[in-house]
């Protein structure tokens, strides 16, 4: 029996990847700076299934490229903006994400963030690695208390929950936006408001919506002037969430205290700006970088590889209707 035929699109880790090369044949696109789209689409012809990243744009142009045998693009993260549900589901291919497996761990991250930009300690960690002299003083490099302030989240799905478990752990009042309003039970002390007074009201702002037209920009100049001119905006949610110049301008002039962001408007390039400004704190699109997540997460794209081989329904399916329809 000829075994099946998968691209993953970018190293993953060593125990999925051997899991999934156990029953299928596997090519693995080893460069660092991903796969060009050119190459992808020369690479994709004949697999039977496809692990992806968010770097890739998954459309018709590459369904068509693939060919009908395709069964499944198994996205290797949680969001999945960079995949086109309707083309997939147009051209029968099932497709599926990693939720779940990295909530906790990009919930610490937005809580790492938003306390390394309340605290000033990137700004402290380079002023300490400059080498210029200093002492001890009553006013040095004052920052943003976190504990018993309010935190507002915008989108309070899984992620968004996760961070107000922890703000909680702060004794941080939890406000949110989000379309629908939660169960109490989900909800756990916090109040659901309307984005404008969300953002008249937080100390702290963490978004965590998905990427759509409808969110697309959703933080622009308004947004961060009805912001107090104390908060600390954070994201780890996706890059054009947020208007970067808007944000760089009015971290410039001083409409709001600092933030901390983990993913970028045109990610791999960063406002050039924001590099420039000591208040913002920015690490390199890692919400989910633990060796344990990462684990899970390749696990749970091979679980749903195979579900699709085997003609069974994958654990986390964005698209029932591609396998009904
Ligand atoms: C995701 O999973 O969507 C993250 O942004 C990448 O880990």
């Amino acid at each position: 029996m000829t075994r099946p035929n998968v691209l993953v699109t970018r190293p993953i880790m060593d125990d999925p990847l051997a899991r999934l090369r156990e029953r299928c044949e596997v090519t693995v696109h080893e460069n660092e700076f991903g796969i060009p789209r050119e190459e992808l689409l020369q690479v994709v012809p004949g697999r039977d299934a496809m692990i992806t990243m968010l770097t890739e744009q998954v459309d018709a142009e590459l369904l068509a490229a693939a060919g009908p045998q395709l069964r499944i693009v198994a996205n290797h993260a949680v969001g999945f903006d960079n995949v086109n549900l309707a083309d997939c589901t147009s051209a029968g291919v099932l497709a599926t994400n990693t939720p779940d497996v990295l909530t906790d761990t990009t919930a610490d991250t937005a809580f790492a963030l938003l306390m390394a930009a309340a605290r000033r300690i990137g700004e402290g960690e380079r002023f300490l690695r400059s080498g210029r002299r200093w002492i001890w003083g009553p006013l040095m490099m004052l920052g943003q208390d976190v504990h018993h302030k309010t935190i507002g989240i915008v989108g309070f799905g899984r992620i968004g929950q996760a961070v107000a478990r922890r703000a909680k752990g702060f004794g941080m009042r939890v406000i949110y936006a989000d379309a629908v309003q939660l169960p109490a039970e989900v909800e756990d002390g916090a109040t659901r408001v309307e984005l404008p007074e969300l953002l008249e009201r937080s100390d702290f702002v963490s978004i965590h919506t998905n990427l759509t037209e409808e969110t697309r920009h959703l933080f622009g100049h308004e947004e961060f002037e009805r912001m107090k001119p104390t908060a600390v905006l954070v994201n780890t949610s996706r890059g054009p969430v947020v208007d970067e110049t808007a944000l760089a301008d009015a971290l410039e002039a001083g409409e709001l205290f600092a933030a901390g962001l983990d993913v970028f408007e045109r990610e791999p390039e960063v406002n050039p700006k924001l590099l420039e400004l000591e208040n913002v704190v920015v690490i390199p699109h890692l919400g989910s970088a633990t060796v344990d997540t990462r684990n899970a997460m390749g696990h749970l794209a091979v679980d749903n590889v195979f579900a699709a081989l085997d003609g069974r329904e994958p654990p986390t399916l964005l698209n029932p209707e591609a396998s009904t329809g």
